[in-house]
């Protein structure tokens, strides 16, 4: 695969750090590493109108991507999801342009497929082939699947009343599954302790540079889809931020090499009622976030109290104009029943939040009726049957 990947900066005072060695976070400030690419000679070399014909999956984007070598990239064919347009939830709307990325058809049900695959591929080529894996859930059902399919071990380490479906992705795929009393803050301090004492390779969301990577093609997907113009308003729910990070970055490197018309479109995060860091950080004016206290929410995506890439995720809010708001659980689960019935859509409850999000910030005028918003459903539904039962 031609290769574009440049060199790693740090996300606080621009550092440069080689590419070609694993790395975790910036040795200057501690703070997120981001894979820069040589776009000049990308521009030069790769036609826009070639990405639409190749294979359907986030691959299509190798040039954007970190993996050199084929033979280290572990596919189970994620990403290349569609973007649907949602006409009937606009209509009840008033709305003119609404669309979903439906991330629930990924491998394993969520857009965690995307980060960790290209996590993966890439320690694996650098030298790593053993893991530990900190997660609200998703992302270590994730991070189980795709060791699995290359061979590799995997510790993973998740809160015990992580949903039921992600405690047997886990343990289906072999993997070694460690349930932590806490949240996922407490899982990470256990996985980085284990990933030191045993020379593993820790993923903890954004203190290693490429599940934003992966997470980035969500952004590609989108302005590729709307046929390279990006929409006006994207709404995202928020936990670790990486998608956020990630889809923010693929559209300024779309925008700095010219393949996309239009301006940079207002992130807007959606959290829990339970658990809002972000938001309350975003309206006190602070430019990181304070942990939330007791983090509670049915949405285990969420339930991310100290976002390690805070700093990140508000200056993005604010500098593309954007904002921040919390959601009620049970809004979230009315939304399930909203989206499905409207479109045949089967969100997971985070997915589900974005709809809330969109609902409360149009009776606000904060989104016109005839902005283009993209609402991400981040999973599928199907793996949180447990809060339709008995529900409405
Ligand atoms: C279904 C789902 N949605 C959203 C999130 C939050 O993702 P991010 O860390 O990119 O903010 C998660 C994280 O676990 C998730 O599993
Ligand atoms: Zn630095």
């Amino acid at each position: 695969m031609t290769n574009y990947l440049d060199h790693l900066e740090c996300s606080q005072c621009g550092a440069p750090y080689p590419h070609n060695v694993p790395s975790k976070m910036s040795a200057c400030c501690g703070k997120v590493l981001l894979a820069r690419y040589d776009l000049d000679k990308l521009g030069r070399e790769v036609d826009r109108d070639s990405m639409p014909g190749r294979g359907d999956n986030l691959w299509r984007f190798s040039e954007f991507l970190p993996v050199e070598d084929p033979g280290y990239v572990v596919t189970l064919g994620e990403g290349g999801t569609p973007l649907l347009e949602a006409r009937n939830l606009a209509d009840n709307l008033g709305m003119k342009s609404l669309f979903v990325k439906e991330e629930g058809l990924n491998p394993t049900g969520t857009f965690k497929a995307r980060g960790i695959s290209v996590a993966i591929s890439k320690a694996w080529e650098l030298g790593s082939t053993g893991f530990t894996m900190p997660s609200a859930g998703n992302a270590a059902g994730a991070a189980a699947a795709y060791c699995a399919r290359a061979g590799l071990d995997i510790r993973v380490f998740m809160p015990q009343d992580a949903p039921d479906a992600n405690q047997k992705e886990c343990l289906v795929t072999g993997s070694s599954l460690n349930l932590v009393n806490g949240h996922i803050g407490d899982a990470g301090r256990e996985a980085v302790a284990v990933a030191d004492e045993q020379g593993l390779f820790d993923l903890s969301t954004l203190k290693e540079p490429y599940r934003a990577e992966g997470k980035k093609t969500m952004g590609l997907e989108i302005a590729m889809q709307l046929g390279w113009r990006l929409p006006d308003t994207i709404i995202y729910p928020t936990g670790g931020g990486t998608g956020i990070i990630g889809m923010h970055k693929g559209f300024q490197e779309l925008m700095e090499l010219g393949w996309v018309e239009g301006r940079m479109p207002r992130f807007i995060a959606v959290q829990a009622e339970g658990c809002q860091p972000i938001v309350r950080a975003f309206h006190d004016g602070s430019e990181t976030a304070e942990p939330w206290a007791n983090p509670h929410t049915i949405a285990d995506g969420l339930r991310v109290p100290g976002p390690f890439a805070d700093y990140l995720i508000l200056s993005i809010l604010r500098e593309t104009g954007g904002t921040a708001l919390a959601v009620e659980d049970s809004d979230m689960v009315e939304c399930m029943y909203e989206i499905a019935t409207a479109e045949g859509i089967i969100a997971c409850p985070e997915g589900a939040a974005t709809l809330v999000g969109l609902k409360r910030l149009l009776g606000e005028g904060v989104i016109r009726t005839d902005d283009t918003v993209v609402l991400l459903n981040t999973g599928s539904g199907y793996k949180y049957m447990h809060l339709l039962e008995g529900a409405n």
